[in-house]
């Protein structure tokens, strides 16, 4: 299975649900690969936020080798399953999707530990922290590795 995670600048949220997800794959030696990009551009070729970075190397995991880069059209092609951080995230995929099967691989991530609740991951900078942010995502990216390796 291929996971993209999606949040708006992809240097804070999803590069953080990025390194959560690809260390449980390496840990269960799952057959998953897991990418991340942000729905703006704004951040293309950055690393991720220092305190991502710090926050994920406090509980073991590196994030240094990840670069940001704009979702695009073609990961629907590439992804079978394209998970968003918040509503707006989820809007601006939805826009670019060409068909049923697109917008069927759409998913709120906070919905794997929170079902059918739409909830969002906070902007860590303004809102959350980034201890805060780490937890939600830690909790999501498990529920999600147990609703798909049954
Ligand atoms: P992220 O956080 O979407 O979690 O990476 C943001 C980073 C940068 C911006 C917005 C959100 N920005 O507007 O530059």
């Amino acid at each position: 299975m291929k996971v993209l995670m999606v949040c708006l600048g992809n240097i804070c949220r999803s590069p953080l649900a990025h390194g959560i997800l690809e260390n449980k794959i390496v840990e269960r030696k799952l057959d998953w690969t897991v990418d991340s990009a942000g729905t703006s551009g704004y951040h293309n070729g950055e690393l991720p936020h220092k305190d991502s970075i710090s926050i994920a190397s406090v509980h073991g995991i590196d994030i240094k080798g990840q670069r940001s880069r704009l979702f695009v059209q073609e990961d629907f092609n590439e992804f079978d399953i394209i998970l968003a951080m918040d509503t707006s995230n989820y809007n601006d995929i939805l826009r670019l999707s060409r068909n049923e099967e697109d917008k069927g691989k759409v998913k709120m991530i906070l919905n794997y530990s929170h079902p059918g609740q739409n909830r969002t991951v906070p902007d860590p900078y303004f809102e959350g922290g980034f201890d805060g942010v780490f937890n939600m995502l830690e909790e999501a990216c498990e529920a999600f590795v147990i609703a798909h390796s049954e």
